[in-house]
């Protein structure tokens, strides 16, 4: 076997440094078996739980970047070069220092779970207590309050059986009231920084070129090797299918892959940017997707997963595809023969099949920017509200001048062996006056247009309704009939008020 890099990541303020790490081992399976951190729990293996939070920190505009991220998922060799906290770092970490009197020695995100109760069995507890602590430097320590919203929406990825949310929620509220802890940055980007400066050579078993050029290089001789990005799909391949891969090429090092630019035209999305940032920079400029973006997984798996990754998947009940064919999305792939731009529409050649050839790389994706007089709305149909995969979903995007249509474009997912573009109903509605009746023959259009299956997220029938269903919403909320407020969430439980 070919000689494996060392893995080393700054912990406690000291590097860790483990030799012969396998390049598709989880950071779960090193930190509880190789390590000995059983703070940190394994409950589901795939993502969805949230107990196996752990925080990573990185170096991101001369400022260190928080994310929460779950490490069952994760391979271990992706955090190299971070700096890493579990559950029990939060008390033992130099670097988290306290810069007011406190009684507790406990880190805020922890005292504030005893003050409120927010524990029973505490299988659970670690993870939020990790994804809080995330909150907290990324919050709190900026100033900025937690709103009962907010909390919701970061804490999505976590499920509790037992305590239930409210007093979680409290707690994560009232994080910012007990004394100040603060990581001790300049000290953490200096060991980062020099983690980096002296990073060992790459080996051929987990390849993370750090530039354009060399991860093409590296996916032209490596053909076989598996390519990752955050690993939130490719992670439940090796927990749940027990798949191994003895080589991994890592797209997310490659700077260019993590650029978000804009220029006149176009959003332009780097493959390997993450979807809380890919979602982050739409949201600006279609604050109606915020939603929407954050019933996309949970938290920790938006700070791993990467749109590029989300793309590259296929899915059929992706969500980011149905919503980029809406916005007219158009995707780069590369390899060392050059690069081609394609529909991302025309990406799609089969369940799960795509156009990529061996050699190639999905680099960017590129969204035009909003135009005069569109609506756009993005609709998301799964059994749960948050942290649950799409039965169907259905993005409506028309440009509506005068009453009269001139252009729409309709993304679909969960209907189809892949995300697809409703061309015929489209053709149905360019150039025609946007009414009631016009809504209702689109909506038969959708219904005729796909085939969808029956499995168990929903049946074929049930979905070909949502189809007519949500075309139909889509009408009552652009004529005003329908209000565009989001539906009520766990976040309208309010703090509960206890008498002394
Ligand atoms: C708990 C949970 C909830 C989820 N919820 C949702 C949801 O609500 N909606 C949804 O759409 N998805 C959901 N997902 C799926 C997943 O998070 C997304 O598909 C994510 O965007 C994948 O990105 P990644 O970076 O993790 O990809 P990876 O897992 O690293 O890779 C996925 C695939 O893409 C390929 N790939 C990655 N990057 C590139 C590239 N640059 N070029 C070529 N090939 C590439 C890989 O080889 C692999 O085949 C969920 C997953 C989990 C675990
Ligand atoms: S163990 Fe459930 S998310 Fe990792
Ligand atoms: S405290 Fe038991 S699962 Fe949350």
């Amino acid at each position: 076997m070919s000689h494996i890099r060392p893995l080393r990541f700054i912990r406690r303020g000291q590097v860790v440094t483990l030799n012969g790490v396998a390049p598709d081992r989880t950071l779960l399976e090193v930190l509880r078996e190789d390590l000995g951190c059983t703070g940190t729990k394994e409950g589901c293996g795939e993502g969805d739980c949230g107990a196996c939070t752990v925080v990573l920190g990185s170096e991101r505009e001369g400022a260190v970047h928080y994310q929460s991220v779950n490490s069952c998922i994760r391979l271990a060799h992706s955090v190299d070069g971070m700096a890493l906290w579990t559950v029990e770092d939060l008390v033992a970490d130099p670097l988290i220092q306290p810069t007011e009197k406190s009684a507790s020695d406990l880190h805020p995100a922890q005292q504030a779970m005893v003050n409120c109760h927010g524990s029973q069995c505490g299988f659970c507890t670690p993870g939020f207590v990790m994804s809080m602590f995330g909150m907290y430097q990324n919050h709190v320590c900026k100033g900025q309050a937690i709103t009962r919203e907010l909390a919701v929406e970061e804490l999505s990825g976590n499920l509790c059986r037992c305590t239930g949310y409210r007093p979680i929620f409290d707690a994560a509220q009232s994080m910012a009231e007990l004394p100040r802890m603060q990581v001790n940055e300049p000290e953490l980007l200096k060991q980062i920084n020099t983690l980096k400066t002296n990073a060992p050579s790459g080996d051929a078993t987990y390849l993370a070129p750090t530039t354009f050029n060399e991860l093409l290089r590296a996916r032209a001789a490596h053909p076989d090797a598996l390519v990752a990005a955050g690993t939130t799909d490719v992670g439940l391949w090796i927990t749940k299918m027990h798949k191994q891969y003895a080589q991994i090429l890592d797209v997310t090092r490659a700077e260019e892959l993590r650029r978000i630019t804009t220029d006149a035209q176009q959003i332009h999305i780097g493959a390997a940017v993450s979807l809380t940032d890919a979602f982050g920079a739409l949201v600006q400029h279609w604050p109606q997707l915020h939603r929407f973006a954050t019933r996309f997984a949970g938290m920790p798996v938006r700070n791993s997963g990467t749109l590029g990754g989300n793309v590259a998947n296929g899915s059929p009940i992706g969500d980011s595809m149905p919503l980029l064919i809406a916005l007219g999305a158009s995707i780069t792939l590369a390899s060392v023969r050059g690069e081609r731009s394609v529909a991302l529409e025309d990406f799609y050649t089969g369940y799960r099949k795509n156009l990529l050839a061996a050699d190639e790389l999905l680099t960017a994706i590129h969204v035009p920017l909003p135009v005069a007089n569109q609506q756009l709305a993005a609709y998301k149909i799964s059994k749960r509200f948050d942290d649950d995969i799409s039965a169907v979903c259905l993005v409506i995007q028309m440009q509506i001048d005068n009453g009269v249509i001139c252009e729409a474009r309709i993304g679909a997912g969960g209907v189809a062996a892949t995300p697809a573009r409703a061309v015929q109903t489209e053709g149905l509605l360019n150039g025609q006056v946007w009414s009631e009746a016009l809504a209702t023959q689109a909506g038969q259009s959708l219904q005729a247009e796909f085939n969808p299956i029956s499995d168990m997220r929903a049946s074929s029938a049930y979905r070909r309704e949502m189809l007519g269903a949500l075309l139909q919403r889509f009408w009552l909320e652009t004529s005003g009939t329908l209000s565009k407020d989001p539906a009520p969430s766990l976040a309208t439980l309010q703090p509960l008020e206890v008498s002394p």
